[in-house]
């Protein structure tokens, strides 16, 4: 044959793989919302960049009827392309090809593309739109998956991994993205459990819907699975692209730098904090003053909302940030909110992302639901976290810094390289009312008016020990600041940071609070 009829023999060939599950499978699949395996590739990398492997790799299960099944590319597309110009590996699952289920094959092109992503030092992103196990292939399913779960492991903390769930994803389809770094999910898209509906029904005899079991905004609100939450689609790529253009391409790089911009001026750092300390703020205001074009990309935003996590820029330069949120629950710490911060923590601390830490927080939630639920064990985590971090890292002490919370939130103690406090941080064990009833208790009760001898006694802890001046004095607080001199001072303690080099005890690894 001649080269020509060969190029229109390979064209034809490709163009029957990349049907997919074919016609009607297609019209199904967009009938519920959802765009095809390979749009969503061609959407999220940059136009005419992606280039794609092993379109023609087939399964060889030969039994359940399986040895007279075509599926086009094994159902699960791979390739590389770039985003922001910059290179990326990728697979997306094909749910029109047998639900997008893993088999072997499917899950040796998977491993394929991983084994590339982090031999070549570039991020991996997964969409996943699969039934989970392909059940007809029984153990070599299994294989795959465990194969999978070992890359994701090997991969942690070298490259970023992004798991996009665009799907009823069940089984290891949503295991291998909850090994991974970024878990992305869209509205009346994405569902992700461990057994699906039937089987529970099957099993338990309990009816529950795919939405209400484990929906985007079941794992974006309650279980906090999925880091990222988005109403279509097109809008949870765009998300992507901006995460991918804030982070390091790997363990060995720096993230892009881009010329710097002072904060917009409509964030005015001097008016956020109420002058009640009692009042609630938004602490993305202070996080919007401080960034460059006060622009900050928020993590985990609709769970744990206690404590704000995510990425800005300062100076050009990406930084992690880990700010209490006085507007819900007055920013304490839970089981949640310390899981949340401390996994952030070792995300920023493995990448090489200087951390900033933005403090205002009454403590540790009391209680007997967090007790057992093992807020002492969660706890632990963010002290684990801070301490074990070589990155800079550097505190503000808004306001309230009390107790075991004080400590948590990147003290001095657990190694913080710049202690900053604005002048009406209150630094103590315990908030006045709580001290004083203790400390007082017997005046207090003794008092002809207890009402007002509590009040002078809470007066007298305030003036005495809720203040910035007692941590000042021994040096555990770098600089008592105004909050207009923040910014100006974390790009000097970040230019400072620069080379910072700290180590910590050779050791296989440690063994963090889990
Ligand atoms: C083979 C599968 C499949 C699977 C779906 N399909 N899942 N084929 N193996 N695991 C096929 C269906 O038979 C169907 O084929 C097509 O994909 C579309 O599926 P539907 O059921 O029509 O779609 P929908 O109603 O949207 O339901 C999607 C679903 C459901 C919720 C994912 O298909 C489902 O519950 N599947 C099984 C989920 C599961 O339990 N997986 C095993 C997990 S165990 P046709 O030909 O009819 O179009 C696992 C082990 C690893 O993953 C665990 C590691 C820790």
């Amino acid at each position: 044959m001649s080269l020509k009829k060969n190029i229109i023999a390979l064209r034809q060939k490709k163009a029957i793989v990349e049907k997919g599950g074919g016609d009607k499978a297609i019209e199904k699949q967009v009938a519920m919302g959802k765009m095809t395996a390979r749009d969503r590739v061609l959407a999220l990398l940059d136009v005419d960049s992606f280039h794609e492997y092993d379109l023609f790799v087939e399964h060889e299960e030969r039994n359940f009827g399986m040895e007279t099944k075509a599926l086009a590319g094994d159902g699960v597309i791979t390739g590389t392309g770039t985003m922001n110009g910059a290179p990326i590996c990728i697979y997306a699952q094909d749910f029109t090809v047998m639900g997008g289920s893993l088999g072997l094959k499917h899950a040796r092109k998977i491993t394929k593309i991983m084994d590339h992503a982090l031999k070549m030092k570039v991020p991996c992103i997964g969409i996943n739109d699969s039934g989970g196990a392909r059940i007809q292939e029984g153990i070599g399913a299994l294989a795959g998956y465990g194969e999978i779960f070992y890359r994701n492991t090997m991969s942690s903390g070298v490259i970023p991994q992004i798991s996009v769930i665009l799907g009823p994803c069940a089984g290891g389809a949503v295991y291998s993205p909850a090994l991974t770094d970024f878990v992305f999910v869209v509205e009346n898209i994405s569902k992700m459990f461990i057994t699906g509906p039937n089987v529970i029904e099957t099993v338990l005899g309990e009816k529950i819907s795919q939405e209400d079991l484990g929906g985007a905004r079941v794992h974006a609100e309650i279980t906090g699975n999925a880091h990222f939450y988005a109403l279509s689609e097109l809008e949870c790529f765009e998300q992507i692209k901006e995460l991918v253009s804030l982070i390091p391409h790997s363990n060995q790089q720096k993230a892009a730098s881009i010329e710097p911009k002072e904060p917009v001026s409509k964030f005015n750092i001097e008016n956020i904090i109420p002058s009640d300390p009692k009042q609630p703020y938004d602490v993305r205001d202070i996080i919007h003053a401080l960034t460059d074009d006060s622009k900050f990309l928020e993590i985990h935003e609709l769970w744990a909302a206690n404590i704000v996590i995510g990425f800005g820029r300062l100076n050009g330069e990406t930084i992690g940030f880990v700010a209490n949120q006085p507007m819900y629950l007055a920013g304490v710490l839970d089981c949640d909110a310390s899981d949340k911060a401390a996994r952030f923590i070792r995300y920023c601390d493995a990448f090489n992302v200087p951390i900033v830490t933005l403090e205002d927080m009454p403590g540790y939630l009391p209680g007997v639901d967090q007790e057992h639920a093992g807020v002492i064990r969660h706890g632990a985590k963010m002290l684990y976290s801070y301490s074990e971090a070589t990155v800079p890292k550097i505190t503000v002490i808004l306001r309230k810094a009390y107790g075991g919370g004080y400590i948590a939130m990147n003290s001095r103690h657990l190694g913080a390289d710049f202690m900053f406090a604005w002048p009406g941080a209150e630094i103590a064990v315990m908030g006045p009312e709580g001290a004083a009833n203790i400390i007082f208790r017997k005046e207090i009760m003794e008092a002809e008016d207890e009402d007002a001898m509590r009040q002078q006694k809470v007066q007298e802890y305030i003036e005495k020990f809720a203040n910035p001046y007692v941590a000042a004095s021994k040096g555990y607080i770098d600089a008592v600041i105004e909050p207009s001199e923040t910014r100006e001072l974390l790009l000097h303690a970040l230019e400072v940071s620069k080379n910072k080099d700290d180590h910590r005890p050779a050791k296989k690894h440690g063994i963090p609070p889990f």
